[in-house]
């Protein structure tokens, strides 16, 4: 299969929305990133995308809505808390996990009784919506496994020859994937962190979010995931990568000592000429908006370079900073050294 490359433009929206009509599946720009889109509605074109990115048929996709008279087409039982956090967050980075309608296919969900929902603010993902009529499903356009992509290059390098279309929306804004909450029973629980942070939910909410185990703790031999993405190896490079919670002092000492074949090291905006080993930077020193930013791209660089082993600098961990340390911490398999 030729797969061909359009900037975005109404040109693109309505080549875009033809191919989802069809039960065909597209790369596109998002805001927190790129996606390959498919019509939830169509358990054939979803199973394309799995295909595409060689992703287990047991994890989710999320639907993507363009207003909210759609939201009651694919959700039911809808909970005031989600009509709360829709005035404030969308169109945005967020997703309710939310009772599904029968009118989404079973292969979208993956079986499961309940939908993740999400109003994306991009321009380009909001018009295909409406030009196609139907919301479509996508997951993260890159294959199973592999950093998220953050620009069209990097989707072209890993979906040429697999689909159809890539949708060219330069990068990224967020740059990780959109905060996941279920609201499936009164207590809202927190499954994946995101851009839209804890705190800003509860304070929208008035009260507590609970935090899912497995956003920071990798899952016990047995245990089930309650979203099921959480189990499986996400955003590796082909690098070891080692995440050092340390100061910058002790990083440099510690990583300077190092002489290991094909090292690197993932540090922040300026620490790189501290550093005797060649440096990857991941953005600015406590501003975790800047590093969510970049995380994908420096993880996707770092293979480009040929880097064998990565000793990383850690983000903090709460607000913004818990969306990158959970992305960094599966990129490293969860291997994490204090200092
Ligand atoms: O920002 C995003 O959300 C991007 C862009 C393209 O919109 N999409 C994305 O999709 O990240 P994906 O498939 O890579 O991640 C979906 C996550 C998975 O962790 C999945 O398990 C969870 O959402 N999920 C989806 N539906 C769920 C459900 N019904 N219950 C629990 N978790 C669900
Ligand atoms: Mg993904």
């Amino acid at each position: 299969m030729v797969t061909k490359v359009l900037k975005v433009s109404n040109e693109a929206v309505k080549e875009a929305s033809n191919y989802i009509l069809n039960g065909d599946v597209v790369a596109i720009p998002t805001e927190t990133v790129y996606g390959i889109a498919g019509n939830a509605y169509n358990g054939d074109a979803i199973k394309k995308i799995f295909l595409a990115k060689g992703r287990p048929q047991d994890n989710p996709l999320i639907v993507h809505i363009s207003d909210m008279d759609m939201l009651k087409e694919v959700a039911i039982d809808i909970p005031k808390d989600a009509y709360k956090l829709a005035s404030k967050f969308w169109p945005g980075p967020l997703t309710m996990v939310l009772k599904k309608s029968d009118k989404v296919s079973l292969v979208t969900t993956a079986g499961l009784d309940s939908v993740g929902v999400r109003m994306p603010s991009d321009k380009f993902a909001h018009d295909l919506i409406v030009n196609s009529g139907v919301p479509f499903a996508a997951p993260s356009a890159n294959i199973s496994g592999k950093p998220s992509p953050t620009n069209a290059n990097d989707v072209y390098l890993d979906m040429q020859g697999r689909l159809p279309l890539v949708v060219d929306g330069g990068d990224s804004l967020v740059g990780v994937e959109s905060t996941v909450l279920s609201l499936l029973t009164g207590t809202p629980v927190l499954l994946r962190p995101g851009y839209v942070t804890k705190e800003d939910i509860e304070a929208v909410l008035g009260k507590e979010v609970i935090l899912s185990g497995a956003v920071i703790e990798s899952l016990k031999e047995g245990e089930t995931a309650r979203s099921p993405g959480m189990k499986y190896k996400h955003y590796a490079p082909e690098a070891e990568v080692i995440i050092i919670d340390a100061n910058l002092d002790k990083f440099t000492s510690y990583v300077n000592d190092k002489t290991d074949d094909g090292l690197y090291c993932l540090v922040f905006d300026g620490e790189g000429d501290l550093i005797i080993h060649p440096t990857v930077s991941y953005g600015k020193t406590d501003d975790a908006k800047s590093q969510a930013h970049n995380l994908f791209t420096a993880l996707r660089t770092l293979d480009k370079l040929g880097a064998k082993k990565v000793y990383a600098r850690a983000p903090l961990k709460d607000g913004v900073a818990l969306a990158v340390y959970n992305r960094l911490l599966r990129a490293a398999g969860f291997k994490e050294i204090k200092l």
